[in-house]
């Protein structure tokens, strides 16, 4: 099963501050949102609560020690390698399965991850918790720069493989 990392960073891998975004990129919310669609969402239960209800269109594997149950479309899971399991039993030939985060989530998961598709966004400010540091497993293999009228709104793409 093909494991995808995506994310937005800021210039210095600044994820995220007081359990929200740090900062406002409605294009690059909905570059998220189009790249991930008919996904599955593999998460930490604080991203969970920072996105309050289960995104429309995917199936949510939320990571919690203390949480469980869920619904059809969204189901709590006690461990990582349980995500994994979940989402290899849940997967359709077509659905996608991501990581969306968050720090530490990321850390756990960059063993099982493939691809990173990363998004750096116009943000030099402060955070609470931030990317790890990818750059010696990966290589970048594609860039596209999504200009945009307004500097909050630019932000880069980029799509990483792990190094052979
Ligand atoms: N910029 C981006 O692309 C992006 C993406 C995602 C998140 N964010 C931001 O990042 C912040 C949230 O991230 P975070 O790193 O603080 O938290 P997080 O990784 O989303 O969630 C941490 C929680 O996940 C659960 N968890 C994680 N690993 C676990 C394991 N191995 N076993 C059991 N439970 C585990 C625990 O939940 P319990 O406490 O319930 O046990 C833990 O407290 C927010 O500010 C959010 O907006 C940004």
């Amino acid at each position: 099963m093909k494991v995808t990392g995506i994310a937005a960073i800021g210039k210095n891998r600044q994820l995220g501050l007081n359990g929200k975004l740090p900062w406002k990129n409605d294009s690059e919310l909905a570059h998220f949102k189009s790249t991930t669609k008919n996904g599955i969402l593999i998460m930490g239960r604080k991203t969970f609560d920072s996105i309050k209800n289960p995104l429309y269109g995917r199936k949510s594997i939320v990571i919690s020690k203390n949480l469980s149950g869920g619904d059809k479309n969204h189901f709590y899971v006690n461990s990582l390698e349980n995500a994994l399991v979940l989402a290899r039993f849940i997967k359709n030939v077509d659905q996608n399965v991501f990581v969306i985060g968050g720090s530490n989530v990321f850390k756990q998961a960059l063993p099982h991850i493939s691809e990173l598709i990363i998004s750096e966004v116009e943000y030099d400010g402060d955070a609470d918790t931030l990317f790890p540091s990818f750059e010696k497993e990966y290589e970048c293999v594609e860039m596209k720069v999504c200009n945009r009228p307004s500097k909050e709104d630019r932000f880069t793409v980029r799509k990483y493989c792990k190094k052979m």
